[in-house]
């Protein structure tokens, strides 16, 4: 970002203020709720909303959500337009007839003024937002790395399909990984696909960038050994959900491999709470139904074999052996991987 000191202090601002967020104000209402719960003995959701570090948890969520946006769009710079960016962007295979379906163009996600597929800028705010999001540890995008280095076993992919690609994140280093397989980015979004397409030329990657639904991506039927989606499936309502996993088994090749990274409940009765109203205050609707949805029977029931989800630890250690993760009194989102197969 091209920022000058006030823009740069503000986006600092945000990037701390979500730091104690997470690593103070959620572990001390975790204390209180320990100190009610054993004190009562059984507490509901009303009572922890009524535990003294409550509101803040939850008002600073949001609150701190809409300044990151702020800062951001008062940060960003217009890039110059250059001839390798534009050859990049019209490489893009856009459909001007595609609908944006209206569960996805009916709330500004992540509460993102406009949402990410409105214009060329939104694209581009959301960039730098996603970065910012991830506490400002990910400026290299390394969780990807590690999603690519753990959860995906290393083959000679032929075709790779990365579903809901959005600026390019979680398609850049498949390619950088299997740097023989065909790697195409799939999205709804046509900015951010214009802007993973100048990020990969930057980086000198050559990946198939492609605008659709990932209920209905135009591909040819079992042209896929690998299909991959980071961060997209909690974006989805269950019904098309449902369509997702009909045409991931259409796609695979007999044989082929599906790994989602995503979230999952953990069991621990004020995580999954903060979780599930984190749907509501960052404009996330459709995740509680997905977190709540039994997605590995979904999956079989449209034909794929072997569902199961496994804990992911952003940290370093990528895909654990089960769904357990280890212990951490800060707030973290709880990673996890749904792996399935296509029958031989
Ligand atoms: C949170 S972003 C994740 C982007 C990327 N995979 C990553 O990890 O950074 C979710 C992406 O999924 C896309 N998306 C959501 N629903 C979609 C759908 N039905 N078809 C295609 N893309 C979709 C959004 O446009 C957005 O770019």
């Amino acid at each position: 970002m091209q920022a000058g000191l006030a823009e740069r202090a503000s986006v600092d601002f945000v990037l701390t203020l979500r730091r104690r967020w997470a690593d103070t104000l959620y572990p001390a209402l975790g204390r209180q709720y320990r100190e009610q719960l054993a004190a009562v003995g059984t507490m509901d959701e009303q009572d922890v909303r009524e535990l003294p570090a409550y509101p803040w948890f939850s008002w600073l969520e949001r609150g701190a959500q809409k300044m990151l946006w702020r800062a951001v769009m008062d940060a960003l710079a217009t890039p110059p337009a250059t001839p390798s960016a534009a050859a990049a962007e019209a490489a893009v295979d856009v459909d001007p007839a595609l609908q944006l379906p209206a569960w996805y163009t009916d709330w500004d996600i992540h509460v993102q003024p406009g949402g990410i597929w409105s214009s060329e800028r939104a694209a581009a705010v959301y960039e730098q937002g996603a970065k910012l999001v991830m506490l400002g540890e990910n400026d290299d995008y390394a969780f990807h790395r590690v999603f690519v280095e753990t959860a995906l076993p290393a083959r000679d992919w032929r075709r790779i399909v990365d579903l809901g690609c959005g600026f390019g994140k979680s398609a850049w280093p498949l390619k950088a990984r299997f740097p023989d397989a065909e790697v195409v980015g799939i999205d709804l979004a046509a900015p951010c696909l214009r802007l993973a397409a100048r990020r990969a030329s930057e980086r000198g990657l050559e990946i198939r960038w492609r605008q659709a639904c990932v209920t209905a991506t135009g591909l040819d039927a079992g042209s896929a050994d690998l299909v991959t989606s980071t961060m997209l499936i909690h974006e989805m309502p269950v019904a098309a959900l449902e369509a997702l996993f009909v045409e991931c088994r259409r796609i695979l090749a007999p044989g082929g491999t599906l790994r989602f990274l995503d979230f999952q409940p953990t069991g621990d009765f004020l995580r999954d709470m903060a979780m599930r109203e984190h749907g509501a205050r960052n404009n996330e609707p459709y995740m509680p139904g997905m977190m709540a949805a039994d997605l590995p029977a979904m999956a079989e029931a449209a034909g794929l074999c072997h569902a199961r989800w496994v804990a992911f630890d952003e940290r370093g250690a990528g895909r654990l052996q089960a769904l357990e993760w280890p212990e951490r009194s800060e707030w973290h989102f709880p990673w996890a991987v749904l792996e399935a197969e296509c029958p031989a």
